[in-house]
């Protein structure tokens, strides 16, 4: 039996081309893993109602880790039009995949290393290796929200905080709440994962990117866990941020960073940023993470215009084998693999489009398997 067991989730659109990338880089490395194949993706929420269908959920339940890469998704009512017609008018809602495994296998990291390689065109500025922790399952994200604000949770708010004055006499429909909430448990295993990534790899600090002063009691005890944690760790500095400062700092010194840490919706929109510096989408590959499982996937989505092309750049893809791969505890061929693909970006003879080239998904595949 192999040693891995690997779900693989290729997805819609340019999910298939930048897979096909990803196997021959994996094919090259050959670690000793079993790829399983598992559909997802618009196509079986079009014919079946059911964009993750359970006969790949046990699928899931049977792998190791997964690795995916791309989904298309539309709006509600395009969503029903595109059902086949038996389909149609049966009530069915589309449910994001991602989001949903995320939940089911609790990934309550994500992870998102951003560096810019030398040689990129795209880098905003050189010298930068950013890994970004986001909260994945708690926070604004959480989705406990109310429209219009239900009479009872209103009297308790109103019970509880003086705060609520400032909204007394508008009427409960004309009021929407949407709650951040932070568990203990949370807060603690996010910066854990944060700190024991700093020690692993020797980055010299963590820095926590919250809004403590304005939103004292989520924010409030992210800080006051990190601290304790931070306490473990005394190689590893704490840098405490506000995270409006943090976006200009990061824009300005970027390399003054290294390891971040931060909830559901800050950590949203700083990996977001740190993305961009180093090239956006083309670059940007991200774990979701828990304790038992874990899916690895490029940030971009199915690019549907490219769709079958071969044009897309596999390196966020690339990157995300590189996740996985680190992940299973393949520590030295994940090293070896971002050499690689550094090497073929510092090169600069096999480039997709993005980067000004004419060559294809599978040629940057196959100059990276060539160097490894
Ligand atoms: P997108 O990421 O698919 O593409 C936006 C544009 O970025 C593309 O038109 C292309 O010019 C460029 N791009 C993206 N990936 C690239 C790559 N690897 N190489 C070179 N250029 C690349 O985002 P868009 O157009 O907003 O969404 C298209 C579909 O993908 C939608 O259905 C959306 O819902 C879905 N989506 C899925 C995601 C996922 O599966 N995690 C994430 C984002 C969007
Ligand atoms: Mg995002």
């Amino acid at each position: 039996m192999p040693k891995y067991r690997i779900a693989w989730m290729p997805g819609d659109g340019i999910g298939n081309d930048v897979m096909d990338a990803a196997r021959i880089v994996l094919d090259k490395i050959a670690i000793d893993a079993e790829y399983v194949p598992a559909d997802i993706g618009w196509e079986f929420w079009r014919t079946e109602g059911e964009p993750l269908p359970q006969r790949t959920i046990d699928i899931l339940n049977s792998c190791d880790c997964a690795l995916f890469a791309a989904i298309t998704s539309k709006p509600k009512e395009e969503a029903e039009a595109d059902l086949v017609p038996e389909l149609q008018g049966k009530g069915l809602v589309y449910r994001s995949p991602i989001v949903r495994l995320r939940q089911m296998f609790d990934l309550y990291i994500n992870l998102r290393p951003c560096k810019a390689f030398k040689g990129n065109p795209l880098n905003l500025q050189d010298g930068i290796d950013m890994v970004v922790f986001r909260e994945n399952t708690q926070g604004l994200y959480a989705g406990v929200e109310f429209h219009p604000l239900p009479a009872e949770v209103r009297s308790v708010l109103e019970a509880h905080s003086p705060r609520m004055a400032a909204f007394e006499g508008v009427p409960s429909e004309d009021i929407a709440l949407s709650t951040r909430i932070f568990t203990r448990a949370g807060c603690q295993r996010i910066v854990r994962a944060a700190f024991e990534y700093a020690d692993k790899f020797g980055y010299p600090t963590v820095t926590l990117v919250e809004k403590p002063n304005v939103i004292r009691e989520t924010s409030g005890l992210m800080v006051r866990e990190a601290r304790k944690i931070a306490k473990e760790y005394p190689r590893i500095e704490l840098w405490e941020t506000n995270v409006d400062a943090m976006v200009m700092w990061m824009v300005k010194n970027p390399q003054n960073y290294g390891v971040m840490v931060a909830s559901n919706m800050f950590g949203d929109i700083v990996s977001d940023l740190a993305a961009q510096l180093v090239g956006g989408l083309g670059f940007a590959a991200s774990g979701n993470i828990g304790d038992k499982f874990a899916v690895f996937e490029p940030t971009h989505g199915s690019a549907p215009k490219y769709a079958g092309q071969y044009v897309a750049n596999p390196t966020a893809m690339l990157l995300a084998v590189k996740l996985m791969l680190d992940w299973l505890g393949e520590t030295e061929t994940a090293q070896a693999l971002e050499q690689a693909v550094a090497a073929v970006i510092e090169e600069g003879r096999v480039r997709t489009y993005d980067l000004g080239g004419q060559d294809g998904t599978l040629d940057v595949a196959r100059a990276v398997a060539e160097r490894l």
